[in-house]
């Protein structure tokens, strides 16, 4: 007689957003098929008896094989990014397909499937970056992908090969509020920037620490004011990405309390580094931690933490832009040792974003385990339109899931699968470790041993986001 499942996770404490059950999971055919108290035997068991399964992950901000400007390039593809991405708890990544300014956006879709077709070892769809809204880009291009599956995109306030003016945002969130897309936001004031650079290099202070300088808070609070304040004109939600802590909150916490529709997202540097990661002396391995915006300090840590836990954050990326320290292609562009403003800009994480929210959220008291799923799986594939497929654990689901060894763990780069040189976390002491990673039905991650999945990862078409309104006409 053939079992009628393909597998059982048998007394597994599962938790969802909503609610934490002991049960077992039965998969059929790589979904969930039926949660219950002593199911049927299936033709594989698991035990997870005693231990802790979440759904997998959804990396809802990664960077993944983007074409850089030589002589920069990233040091994760789709191979070893998913890799990584899926020893590490996660089965689902939405990297940036990114429009090249006087490029269409078309292309930039067309090449990075190329980049990732036949490699990823988890599914993924992508964002889009906008950075040249023309209007074919607006009226014809931007509205047939967002109808074609690629239902999200970011706009950059900073970057001089990214940025839009105010006009340029408006045009294009005007075209999210027609479309129902999510609109993500890179929030840091690009003027002030470079005027700060030009001030410090100036003065001779170009060690990585004086990234920190050339971005203080009130250049990211700006921005972001102003970026709810565009999104205010427009009647549109938007998601603020990589959150560093207290006056953006304060200013998405005002636009709340004004009844905006304001999302929200942090990454784990902003819980785990601060400015003085960066250095605090001229040290060049600094570099390492340079991104933007930076990281702060305790007390902005802590505020993190707090919108975490009370709902201000809408999801937790790992914004994964891994580049080598010690490469001419990574962190010493062209084998040099350069000012900070030539730096390139970026941390790897996609490894580490689920164990570390796991180990110091959760089994630190700080989160509740719902919430962590939430944070982590649900309110992305929510956000992102690929909820209920992705994102839960429910009848018809995907099954994609982690099994949790509660056991100490030092995080050493040694143990990671990405192929980043470093990790900013080397010597961290973690309470715990996926156990087991499993896609679809297939283990891929077993504690020990990453197992490709048969037939890879899957390009996934995202639907309209669940979080938002429906098409509405301006
Ligand atoms: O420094 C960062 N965050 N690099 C990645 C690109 C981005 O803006 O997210
Ligand atoms: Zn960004
Ligand atoms: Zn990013």
């Amino acid at each position: 007689m053939t079992a009628i499942f393909d597998c059982v996770i048998r007394n597994a404490r599962l938790a969802t957003a909503s609610d934490t059950i002991d049960c077992d999971i039965g998969i059929r055919q790589g979904r969930i098929a039926m949660l219950g108290q002593g199911l049927a035997q299936g033709t594989r068991e698991i035990d997870a008896a005693g231990r802790v399964v979440t759904p997998g992950g959804i990396d809802g901000h990664c960077h993944l094989d983007q074409p850089m400007e030589p002589p920069v390039r990233m040091a994760d593809n789709f191979d070893t990014g998913t890799r990584a991405a899926a020893c590490g708890g996660t089965t689902t990544v939405i990297p940036f397909a990114a429009q090249v300014k006087g490029n269409s956006l078309q292309a930039a879709v067309d090449d990075y499937h190329r980049r990732a077709d036949g490699v990823a070892h988890v599914d993924y769809a992508f964002h889009l970056i906008v950075s040249d809204p023309t209007d074919t880009v607006l009226n014809s291009e931007l509205p047939s992908l967002i109808r074609n599956g690629y239902t999200s995109f970011k706009l950059y306030m900073t970057y001089d090969d990214l940025k839009l003016d105010d006009g340029q945002i408006l045009d294009v969130l005007a075209l999210a509020r027609r479309e129902g897309a999510m609109a993500m936001i890179h929030a840091e004031n690009a003027d002030c920037i470079a005027w700060l650079t030009k001030k410090l290099e100036a003065a001779g202070q170009t060690a990585p620490r004086f990234h920190s300088h050339s971005r203080p808070m009130l250049v990211e609070r700006e921005a972001t004011h102003r970026a709810i304040s565009l999104a205010e004109l427009i009647d549109v939600p938007i998601l603020i990405v990589h959150v560093s802590g207290r006056e953006a909150v304060e200013q998405i916490r005002w636009a709340r309390g004004r009844g905006m529709k304001i999302f929200a997202e942090t990454c784990p540097q902003y819980l785990f580094l601060t400015a003085a990661d960066l250095g605090i002396d001229d040290s060049y391995l600094g570099a390492k931690c340079v991104c933007s915006p930076p990281p702060r300090d305790a007390s902005n840590q802590q505020v993190i933490w707090d919108g975490l836990s009370d709902g201000l954050f809408t999801v937790l990326s790992s914004d994964h832009a891994p580049f080598n320290y010690d490469d001419p292609a990574g962190k010493k562009p062209g084998g040099k040792e350069v000012p900070f403003a030539y730096i390139p800009n970026g941390i790897p994480g996609i490894e580490t974003r689920m164990p570390l929210l796991y180990s110091e959220g959760v089994l630190g008291g700080r989160l509740t385990l719902n919430r962590f799923v939430e944070l982590t799986a649900t309110q992305p594939a929510k956000a992102y339109g690929l909820h209920p497929r992705k994102g839960t654990v429910a009848i018809g689901s995907d099954a994609d899931l982690v099994i949790w060894d509660h056991r100490e763990v030092t995080l050493t780069n040694s143990m990671l699968h990405h192929a980043v040189d470093y990790t900013p976390y080397e010597g961290m002491t973690l309470k715990a470790w996926p156990g087991l990673t499993m896609l679809r039905g297939q283990v891929v991650w077993d504690g020990t041993t990453f197992t490709p999945p048969s037939g890879g990862g899957q390009f996934l078409r995202c639907g309209m986001p669940s979080l938002l309104p429906a098409r509405r006409s301006v």
